[in-house]
């Protein structure tokens, strides 16, 4: 349903990504590791249309997407849970979910969310800036499904958090998958990428440098060493 085919992408003169590569089937859930730097978040940027690449081209569902701008590739149905959640720090829960709300049949609705994440219900008067770290993470989340996407980007989402809300995003990508949304799943934990991805592709310094189930990779401790420092 997404492939991104040989993109180069620049900010200004820094050549970052170099020719990258990669499907996303329907349903699937594809990781990208790599340390920090390497070109992970400017992978997403690249698909969602923040930082278009240069050359090579994004196709979503039949459509190249690679020029047109991000409220459109939202619009297509491709949604991101950025890097350090962006919430909006002053409209509350409720409102913050609301803020991009695209109605589907049988998608996500506001009461589905809340079903999702329970905490959130029980502050949806709250503003963004007067929650956890946890919670933030969730209502990033929601905020995304309530564009009601076909395809979700999300950007390192268990940075930060502790244990129990690492856990708690794992089953909501679990609950996700079992629905049948295809997740491009970028991440710097191993662990948690081992568990919850189809497929893994390793990004250095703008390039796929590894790419194979999460088995092989974890079986493999010369890559893990070399590009993940595990
Ligand atoms: N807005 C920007 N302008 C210039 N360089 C940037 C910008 N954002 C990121 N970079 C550089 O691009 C490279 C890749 O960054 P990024 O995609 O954020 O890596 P990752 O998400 O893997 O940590 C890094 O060298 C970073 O310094
Ligand atoms: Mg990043």
């Amino acid at each position: 349903m997404l492939t991104v085919e040989n993109i180069h992408t620049y900010y200004g003169d820094s050549y970052i990504l170099q020719g990258v590569s990669l499907e996303v089937g329907e349903g699937q859930v594809i990781g990208i590791l790599g340390r920090n730097g390497m070109g992970k978040t400017t992978l997403v940027r690249s698909v969602i249309g923040f930082t278009p690449p240069r050359l090579g081209r994004v196709i979503f569902q039949g459509v190249e997407l690679t020029h047109r701008p991000p409220f459109e590739i939202v619009r297509s149905g491709v949604s991101v849970v950025t890097q350090g959640r962006e919430i909006f720090p002053s409209l509350n829960v409720t409102e913050n979910l609301t803020v991009g709300f695209r109605a589907k049949a049988e998608g996500w609705t506001l009461d589905k969310v809340y079903e999702l994440f329970p905490p959130l219900k029980e502050r949806e008067r709250h503003p963004g800036n007067r929650l956890s770290g946890g919670e933030q993470q969730m209502l990033s989340i929601g905020r995304s499904l309530m564009t009601n996407p076909s395809l979700l980007l999300m950007d390192e989402p268990t940075e930060g958090l502790a244990p129990i809300f690492v856990k708690a995003v794992g089953e909501v990508i679990q609950k996700l998958q079992d629905s049948g949304m295809s997740i491009l799943l970028v991440e710097q934990n191993l662990r948690f990428a081992l568990k919850y991805t189809d497929y893994i592709h390793i990004l250095s310094r703008g390039k796929i440098v590894h790419s194979s189930s999460p088995k092989e990779l974890d079986a493999n401790q010369e890559i893990k060493l070399k590009y993940l420092g595990v």
